[in-house]
């Protein structure tokens, strides 16, 4: 569920009009609602026993506005990198709900992390095992530390968001799991205290969730016999959101949030879960002006203000965004089939190929929905086009929560080196 709805013919977010926004902020600009935020939070940290840990995944939409709201609401927050980590802090994400992922952490990044007392380093390779080692160690700390495993579990998703199977990168393969244990409990500032495992992202069926877990959990038991302290068992994010396909709808968050704990009460531990897209993206959307309609030979294209360096995930994977009119479209409207495109020139700059839709006139606002994750945080200033702003609403009212910048913030930057001046 969420809070974008028509309101005497506007499409609202929350109470606030969206042709409003888009007067007062231009076009195109992201809008992320507090209300949905907090509602797909809530929702799934109320499938979980009392005790766990819901650490949202900055990555999927690292916003401080959006980070804030879910700190307030209790979420800790799991994190790939410095910057991310710095964010937390900032948004007001305690240290000891924060968790630390990804397969290349510098040891700068670690020290930061371990001066400002995370919950667990998610370690991805014996490797960083060691190097984590000497970290704690010059800092006189030791590093809470959960190993991730792969279990070599297809998550059945788009091959670019499939991270549990033996052919990627992430986790240590399943059968040196007790041998980078053995490690782990042997080198000094390495504090071992339990699993980690993401086999996935926008994953629809509960299925390979449950064998993943299935097996971490055996393996939990093996852990603990060979005398180390399994307390934690994180099981990743990954749950999938439904971007309005006609594919098969994701299961909800309470059943996923049964079977976890279903599939491992007998062990006694701490859940820890990462969700990152299930929080935020249904939660915003992008908001685009139509420059003009273009008459082609085979197709008529919508062509609007955002493009691929707004939001690239439909030419990155070919993602379905609903598209809807901001002036809600009469009965009679009459409908046409466009491709929506965007200015940047390649043909990959497309959100959506042969919609059928109401009909559209240069000057309409529309807005591309369930782009509140992995939207903004992966903007790139692609033939030089300052990336989108991004708005934040609650109830009526509303902020900038980062301005779009102006050119020269986006390559003044940039230099000309001596030897071409002149
Ligand atoms: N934890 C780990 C270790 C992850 O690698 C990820 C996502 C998450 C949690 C959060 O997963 P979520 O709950 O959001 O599915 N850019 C892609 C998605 C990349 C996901 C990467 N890892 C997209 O736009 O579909």
């Amino acid at each position: 569920m969420n809070h974008f709805q028509y309101i005497d013919g506007v499409l609202n977010a929350e109470q606030v009009e969206l042709s409003v926004l888009a007067e007062k902020v231009g076009t195109p600009f992201y809008c992320y609602s507090s209300a949905t935020l907090k509602r797909h939070y809530s929702v799934f940290a109320d499938s979980f026993p009392r005790g766990s840990l819901v650490a949202y995944s900055v990555k999927a939409n690292g916003n401080l506005g959006v980070l804030r709201t879910l700190a307030r609401l209790g979420a800790g927050a799991d994190v790939v990198s410095g910057g991310e980590l710095r964010k937390a802090l900032k948004a007001g994400v305690p240290g000891t709900k924060i968790v630390f992922s990804g397969v290349g952490k510098t040891r700068a990044e670690m020290k930061l992390a371990l001066e400002a007392g995370i919950h667990q380093f998610n370690v991805e390779s014996e490797p960083e095992l060691e190097a984590l080692s000497e970290v704690a160690q010059s800092l006189n700390r030791e590093a809470p530390v959960t190993i991730r495993v792969n279990p070599d579990v297809d998550a059945k998703t788009h091959a670019k968001i499939t991270t549990g199977t033996s052919e990627t990168k992430f986790g240590i393969p399943w059968s040196r799991a007790r041998a980078a244990y053995a490690l782990a409990g042997k080198l000094k500032g390495i504090q071992v205290v339990g699993i980690d495992v993401h086999i996935g992202s926008q994953i629809v069926d509960l299925e390979p969730f449950e064998t993943a877990f299935r097996k971490v959990v055996e393996l939990a038991y093996v852990l603990r016999a060979d005398g180390h302290a399994i307390s934690r068992l994180d099981l990743g994010g990954g749950l999938g959101v439904p971007y309005i396909t006609n594919n098969e709808p994701p299961p909800d968050p309470q059943a996923y949030g049964a079977m976890a704990t279903r599939v491992t009460k007998d062990l006694g531990v701490q859940l820890i879960l990462e969700p990152g897209r299930l929080i935020a993206a249904n939660a915003g959307i992008l908001v685009s002006r139509v420059l003009y309609v273009k008459q082609g030979e085979a197709k008529t294209f919508a062509i609007i203000d955002a493009a691929m360096n707004d939001l690239i995930r439909p030419a990155l994977y070919d993602s379905h965004h609903e598209i809807v009119r901001v002036n809600e479209p009469g009965l009679n409207t009459p409908r046409r089939k466009y491709d929506v495109v965007g200015p940047i020139c390649e043909t990959s700059d497309i959100f959506a190929a042969d919609r059928e839709m109401p009909e559209l006139k240069s000057g309409d606002l529309v807005a591309i929905l369930s782009a509140g994750a992995y939207g903004a945080v992966m903007s790139s200033a692609y033939n030089a086009r300052p990336p989108a702003a991004e708005v934040l609403v609650k109830g009526d009212l509303w902020s900038v929560v980062k301005p779009r910048l102006e050119d020269d913030a986006v390559f003044g930057s940039e230099r000309i080196p001596d030897w071409l001046q002149g």
